[in-house]
């Protein structure tokens, strides 16, 4: 037994081992080759970000930025956050480095850590990641169609089948100070009722009160003004539009009115999707239109629309495993004395065979237990990092090693064939000649 260390991982963070952190990486090649194919090329923004940054865009009466950032004073006295959300430093960076000037739509996705200061779960982790993707400098409905319509393209390569999207338009300029006229109306007789922060929401940002985790204001909540009898001409056309563009597209969506979005900066259409199986935490997604967050920043006045995906909940919903099947060359010594010839022979046959795993076995253990290991692979063995479909056992003894040939062992067809070592980079092994 390893001596017991009192160093434990930081509460709500976590280690992703394999095989799990394969799984992980399955899911950002996915999103990249997908992603990709729309035109979406990869922005990677710094992880700490001024505290102002996300108390503008965010927003200062939301959870994120009331309670639940990862703030602290640098060496210089500097307020520094851990991101919370990556919009905001996107948007920072595009303004920054000036990528407005570049032809549009500028096209941006990322995948990274994110950092809120929430009560850990099944699904809620205080550094969990995301996978998201902006689109910048489009006003019309078709924007909101295309980010969608690549969502989906995305979950359905891995497999999704079943989800579809919670869909709303939140009023915007004029139309959204009378709807919180509205909803503070409703809310202000049974005022009394609300928890201390609930109460401070009425008066300051009515629209944070659908944030509420508290029954006492969802059952206030249930029969308040909801956003679409408040919507300026504009909003309902673009919502309507965007709805006959996903049902063209074939995107699933119900209307859901009372979907605000925890975050300031959203305008027109809001988004998400859940997924049965995360118990409470049950958004693997979230996004929506953001068409003045530009202009606040102090940037150009730019719309835009994106969305980001919970990686750590979106990887424990899966409906398969996303990693690819590989095969392995289990690469045999007989005995200390072939090693050497064993690593020159992995590395033909990783020459010959690019998208496999050549591994060697350098325990020393010898052919009848290193047979056993291959099998125990092939069989399934939960911790082995990758997806295995098929099991070559190269064995090296001493009459290879001195004939410069290798005996190769298909474990699933039991079928045996003695190569010269020379034909290993050659020949395509186990595929017809
Ligand atoms: P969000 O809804 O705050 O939106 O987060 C997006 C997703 O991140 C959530 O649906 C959830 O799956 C995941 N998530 C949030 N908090 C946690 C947590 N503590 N543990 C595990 N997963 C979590 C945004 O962040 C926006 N920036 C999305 C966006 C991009 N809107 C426009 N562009």
């Amino acid at each position: 037994m390893s001596p017991a260390s009192s160093y434990r991982a930081v509460k709500g963070t976590r280690d992703l081992l394999p095989p799990e952190s394969e799984k992980f990486a399955a899911v950002e090649a996915a999103a990249r080759a997908v992603f990709s194919s729309y035109g979406y090329g990869e922005i990677r923004t710094p992880v700490l970000e001024s505290t102002e940054l996300f108390a503008r865009s965010v927003g200062e009466t939301t959870d994120i930025v009331h309670k639940e950032m990862y703030t602290f004073l640098d060496r210089k006295g500097r307020s520094l956050t851990l991101r919370p959300e990556n919009t905001a430093g996107v948007v920072r960076a595009a303004i920054e480095r000036g990528l407005e000037r570049l032809p549009r739509p500028l096209r941006l996705w990322y995948t990274g850590e994110q950092f809120r200061y929430e009560r850990p779960q099944k699904g809620r982790y205080r550094e969990f990641r995301q996978i998201g993707a902006e689109l910048v400098g489009v006003a019309g409905a078709a924007s909101d169609a295309e980010v969608l319509t690549m969502l989906f393209d995305f979950l359905r390569r891995l497999g999704f089948s079943q989800l579809s999207v919670s869909l709303n338009c939140v009023p915007g300029g004029q139309a959204r100070e009378t709807f919180a006229d509205a909803l503070r109306a409703h809310v202000r007789p049974q005022a009394s009722r609300l928890n201390e922060d609930d109460r401070r929401r009425v008066e300051e940002n009515p629209l944070r009160l659908f944030d509420s985790k508290d029954p006492e204001t969802a059952a206030i909540l249930a029969g308040a003004p909801t956003t679409l009898a408040f919507l300026d001409a504009d909003a309902a056309a673009h919502f309507a539009q965007v709805k006959s563009l996903l049902t063209a597209a074939g995107i699933p969506f119900t209307e859901s009115p009372t979907l605000v979005r925890g975050l300031d900066y959203y305008t027109v259409t809001v988004f998400e999707v859940i997924s049965g199986g995360l118990g409470a935490q049950n958004a693997i997604l979230g996004g929506g239109r953001y068409d003045n967050l530009f202009a606040d920043m102090g940037g150009p006045a730019l719309p835009a629309v994106g969305f980001a995906i919970g990686e750590d909940r979106l990887v424990e919903v899966m409906p398969h495993d996303p990693r690819p099947l590989r095969e392995l060359w289990y690469v045999l010594p007989g005995s200390s004395d072939e090693f050497s010839y064993a690593l020159r022979v992995a590395d033909a046959i990783r020459g010959a065979h690019p998208a496999a795993v050549a591994e060697t076995d350098m325990s020393g253990r010898g052919f009848s237990k290193g047979f056993a290991r291959a099998s125990q692979i092939l069989s399934g063995d939960a911790t082995y990092p990758f997806r295995v479909s098929e099991v070559r056992v190269v064995s090296v003894g001493s009459e290879e090693r001195s004939e410069q040939t290798v005996k190769i062992k298909t474990l699933s067809s039991r079928q045996e064939e003695v190569l010269p070592f020379a034909a290993l980079g050659v020949h395509a092994m186990g595929e017809k000649r």
